[in-house]
């Protein structure tokens, strides 16, 4: 959601913090702002609606010189996106500033609060009264830490801030409450007086790789020569500074005109990233470095749990696929948001395993919890090394697919197919259910798929051609069976993420039950009809389809002619055994959504309304 950024030390804050804001502004661009000291101490404070251009023009040759300051792009949860609503909010006397992601639950309540005693507020924003309960503070005697930390007493929801105050500039304060996204304090490099804090380790990295990540309830206070980190009851945390890898190629557009496409065009690559050193051969086996189980424990499993959200729940929907296959446990999957509501049965002989980009999705984060009080062993699959879900499982596999910038996801999903694919074979050698002629071909079979999925890549021409006649629809039906149902699922998200056409997958064989009453020829269907056990009733459903005048679109496999005359248009793609043929499909899926989008002229990278990590419920 919200992309916060603060700096402290002597150079000049302003242009450092837009710098940031840049690579912040995929978690929000309903508005940017920045708060900075002056030259008389006092705060300089600049907001505007929309992207952060706008933001960018209006502080143009406007900016105080400074040496320190708060920032933040915004996906806007309480008011609308406008000027007055940006953050950083003030208190009515200007001497508190506050950036701030996540909810305050409570905050009617402390608004009337402060309303009855005369005070007024600017905005509809949550925001704002975290900014008021800090002047509060502080007029009471307390100091900024302490008054952040009384902040935290007061308020109900998961959020993190980080605040300032005229009263001691160079100074800032930031608190993570509760799991609505990380905070992470970047110390300067080379013995330089100077900090970082954000929501967001990729906003800082190009600037120092030494970095420390908060945990919920911490409260770090920051000054350019050190910070301090405490519980939100002023105990002294100490936790000795990490350094994280940084790769300054993987985070720039290059020759591509947008991070979307760069990043479904990096997916050959990015598959070898997650499957070198993992899928071994001589013996077939895989063997995860980081694999936290034991034989004891894994065999003392009787059944896996797979949570997550949006396109990573799609991940997981096909990963149950390989537990129950592969480590033969009986496997469920879940909507982590619904997870937590409906009371589910739990105990130390469960296996969760919770898939996710950010690892800081808060449903995610919530499920996860609900499965730790359970007593459950824990597994994340993640790709942000240092993510609160890394710190709540008890193992993790990192998707190790670098930064995945563009809002919808695409290259991450692949790394998680593989990353789940990789802990299924595991789990399955070490419960001594997997026989090795099944081992051997899975293993064959992935160390084939960057080759696969650069062969699908190909397609773009063909797929750009079927894009500018299919654009036209403004209803889409996915369909798939087996393994290629999360497939359709994921072909109908991607779709309507990025070019705002409705959209809907569905298991093929559900269709005749309610979904076919919208086919006429106006609602487009593009059927997932792959060489797998299903194809046959892959293609009886797409006949039922035909047969109601409704265009098809089908996807199949290179060798199978049989749907040639059958669908309206046939997109032939790489034929691959294995477990892992998702991850092909998906592939000209996303470049269908892709450029679709691109002949309606929608913003791919920032989709309308979206933000890259979800921190609120
Ligand atoms: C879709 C998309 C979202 C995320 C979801 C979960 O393109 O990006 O549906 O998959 O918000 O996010 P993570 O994976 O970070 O938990």
């Amino acid at each position: 959601m919200c992309g916060i950024i603060g700096y402290t030390g002597s150079r000049p804050a302003g242009p450092l913090l837009l710098e940031c804001l840049r690579r912040l502004e995929y978690r929000g661009y309903d508005s940017a702002g920045i708060a900075l000291f002056d030259e008389q101490q006092q705060l300089y404070l600049a907001r505007a609606e929309g992207k952060l251009d706008n933001l960018a023009n209006r502080v143009e040759g406007r900016l105080p010189p400074a040496a320190a300051g708060i920032g933040h792009t915004r996906w806007a949860t309480h008011g609308a996106p406008s000027d007055r609503n940006a953050h950083p909010q003030l208190d009515p006397s200007g001497r508190v500033a506050v950036v701030h992601n996540g909810i305050v639950e409570n905050f009617e309540a402390l608004r009337q609060r402060f309303t009855d005693r005369g005070d007024s507020f600017a905005s509809d924003t949550d925001t704002e009264v975290l900014a008021h309960l800090i002047v509060d503070a502080l007029d009471g005697g307390a100091d900024l830490a302490d008054a952040v930390r009384r902040v935290i007493g007061e308020t109900e929801g998961a959020y993190s801030l980080v605040a300032i105050t005229v009263d001691e500039p160079g100074r800032l304060v930031a608190a993570r409450v509760g799991n609505a996204g990380g905070i992470v304090v970047g110390h300067g490099e080379g013995g330089a007086d100077e900090q970082f804090v954000s929501s967001d380790l990729a906003a800082i990295l190009p600037l120092t790789r030494t970095v420390t990540f908060l945990g919920p309830g911490e409260v770090v206070d920051v000054r350019a020569d050190g910070v301090t980190l405490t519980d939100a009851d002023g105990r002294a945390i100490e936790r000795a500074p990490e350094v994280q890898p940084f790769d300054p190629v993987a985070a720039a557009k290059g020759r591509f005109r947008h991070f979307m496409l760069k990043e479904i065009h990096e997916q050959p690559d990015a598959a070898l990233d997650a499957i070198r050193g993992r899928y071994l051969l001589d013996p077939p086996r895989v063997e995860i470095e980081s694999f936290g189980f034991d034989e004891a424990r894994v065999r003392d499993i009787n059944r896996v749990v797979l949570v997550g959200m949006g396109t990573s729940l799609y991940a997981a929907m096909i990963a149950r696929h390989y537990i129950e296959r592969f480590a033969r446990v009986p496997a469920e999957v879940d909507n982590a948001s619904e997870f937590r509501y409906r009371r589910p049965v739990l105990d130390e002989h469960t296996l969760v395993i919770s898939v996710g980009q950010s690892g800081e999705t808060v449903d995610t984060l919530a499920a996860m919890e609900e499965a730790q009080r359970a007593g459950c062993a824990q597994l994340t699959i993640c790709n942000t090394p240092g993510s609160q879900a890394t710190r709540l499982a008890d193992s993790t596999v990192l998707i190790r697919v670098g930064p995945e910038i563009a809002v919808a996801s695409t290259k991450c999903l692949i790394g998680s197919i593989i990353a789940l694919h990789a802990a299924a074979l595991q789990l399955g050698r070490l419960r001594g259910v997997l026989d090795e002629s099944t081992a051997r071909e899975e293993i064959e079979s992935a160390l084939h798929l960057p080759a696969a999925l650069g062969e699908a890549l190909l397609l773009e021409d063909r797929v750009r051609e079927l894009a500018a006649r299919y654009a036209q629809f403004d209803d889409f039906l996915f369909l798939g069976r087996g393994l290629s149902y999360p497939v359709a699922l994921e072909g109908a998200l991607k779709l309507k993420e990025v070019s705002y056409i409705h959209a809907e997958g569905y298991a093929a064989g559900e269709m005749k039950h309610g979904p076919i009453a919208l086919i006429d020829e106006r609602m487009a269907t593009v059927a997932i009809a792959v060489r797998d056990e299903v194809r046959e009733k892959m293609r009886s459903n797409i006949e039922q389809v035909r047969a109601r005048r409704g265009p098809v679109l089908a996807l199949t496999s290179a060798g199978d002619e049989s749907l040639e005359g059958v669908a309206d248009d046939v997109l032939v793609i790489p034929a691959f055994d294995g477990a892992l043929a998702p991850a092909v499909s998906l592939i000209p899926l996303q470049l269908l959504a892709y450029h679709i989008a691109l002949e309606r002229g929608a913003d791919v990278d920032q989709p309308r309304n979206l933000a890259k990590t979800v921190t609120v419920e």
